[in-house]
């Protein structure tokens, strides 16, 4: 039985990138009876760059009808917010005590997020890193499935792992991560070189989950592509139109060399349609499913409280393992 551990971030909206690079391949990891898993909302990472209060509660309380709506079950799965578990605010304190200055300076989201939010360039966002070891780390995780962008901290989460357990003994699992074959960079469909990020000024380059089918569309014609004619998967040379090739193929749960042959002899403008209308079908039970759920806080709540319950049973087990090996007095 393999532990498959990931969460999500509950700030603004689910993107098409969340979708297809994350939740997405969490449902098929769940409907396999090998693995157990464990998917959380990250909304102790979330306050690293300021957030409006009753916005925030609204998206936490919006994501967990969303990993609902995708089809992660709390019967099957751990669903839980990681702020009702204590335990990883507390292992992600020791852990910093095993993790260098240097090396969080070294990240890549922290570079660039302090570049972005210059003006608040709080602890919180250089600890970033060691909070989302304490995270996986606290579930003896096998598995972590995520897009590209946060593979770098599944890196450093290893290193953290290894140097504990080179000093006390076999206290951590060493995960590994998982990125699925295609999607794990959704790009912007404005700007096909960079990633299709949530925070993304230009409205036109991010699909939302929730957009409605006539958003949508728009959003797709306008996609930004090349000047050639010719429909070849090359996301160095071809990025735009390669970004639509792979949205294309998980959408319609085929290969992209399947994908690039059924495509042969269409025009852009005709391609991005076929995509268009491919995402719209593949968000339709999602979206339904999604305005099913969100009006029914107090089931949420409820699963969300025994979610958490269960989290947390795991959690401090691990955690007492490590503090006992410090030299902690535990009870
Ligand atoms: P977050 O909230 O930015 O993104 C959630 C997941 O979606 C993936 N993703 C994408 N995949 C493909 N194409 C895209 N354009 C795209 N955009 C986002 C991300 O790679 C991620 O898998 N730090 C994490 C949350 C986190 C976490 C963890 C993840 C906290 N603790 C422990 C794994 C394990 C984050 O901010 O993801």
């Amino acid at each position: 039985m393999k532990t498959i551990y990931s969460a999500i971030q509950p700030s603004g909206i689910m993107t098409l990138g969340n979708y297809i690079g994350a939740v997405n391949n969490w449902r098929n990891m769940q409907n396999d009876k090998d693995n157990k898993c464990i998917f959380a909302l990250a909304d102790l990472h979330t306050i690293t760059v300021r957030q409006n209060p009753e916005e925030f509660y609204k998206n936490c309380m919006s994501f967990y009808a969303l990993f609902q709506a995708v089809g992660l079950d709390a019967k099957k799965s751990i669903i839980y917010l990681q702020s009702h578990v204590h335990q990883h605010s507390e292992l992600a304190w020791l852990l910093n005590c095993y993790t260098y200055v240097g090396e969080m300076n070294r990240m890549t989201q922290f570079k660039d997020k302090s570049a972005k939010h210059a003006d608040n360039i709080n602890m919180g966002l250089m600890d970033y890193p060691v909070l989302m070891a304490a995270d996986i780390l606290l579930y003896d995780t096998d598995l972590v499935p995520v897009g590209y962008d946060q593979l770098q901290h599944i890196e450093i989460t290893r290193d953290i792992a290894t140097r504990v357990n080179n000093i006390y003994g076999d206290i951590f699992k060493v995960p590994e991560g998982f990125t699925p074959k295609i999607g794990a960079k959704i790009t912007s469909l404005q700007d096909p070189t960079s990633k299709m990020s949530k925070s993304d000024p230009n409205p036109n380059g991010v699909i939302s989950c929730l957009d409605p089918p006539e958003v949508i569309v728009k959003k797709f014609k306008k996609a930004v592509t090349d000047s050639d004619t010719t429909i070849a998967y090359d996301p160095e040379n071809k990025a735009g139109i390669s970004n639509l090739l792979g949205i294309l193929a998980v959408a319609t749960g085929k290969t992209i060399e399947q994908t690039v042959e059924d495509c042969q002899g269409l025009r852009y403008g005709d391609l991005k349609l076929r995509v268009a209308d491919s995402v719209i079908e593949m968000l339709r039970p999602f979206q339904e499913e999604y305005r099913r759920l969100i009006d029914s806080k107090d089931y949420l709540m409820s699963c969300a409280k025994e979610g958490a319950q269960k989290a947390s049973e795991i959690a401090e087990k691990t955690l007492k393992r490590f503090k006992q090996a410090i030299g902690y007095v535990v009870d």
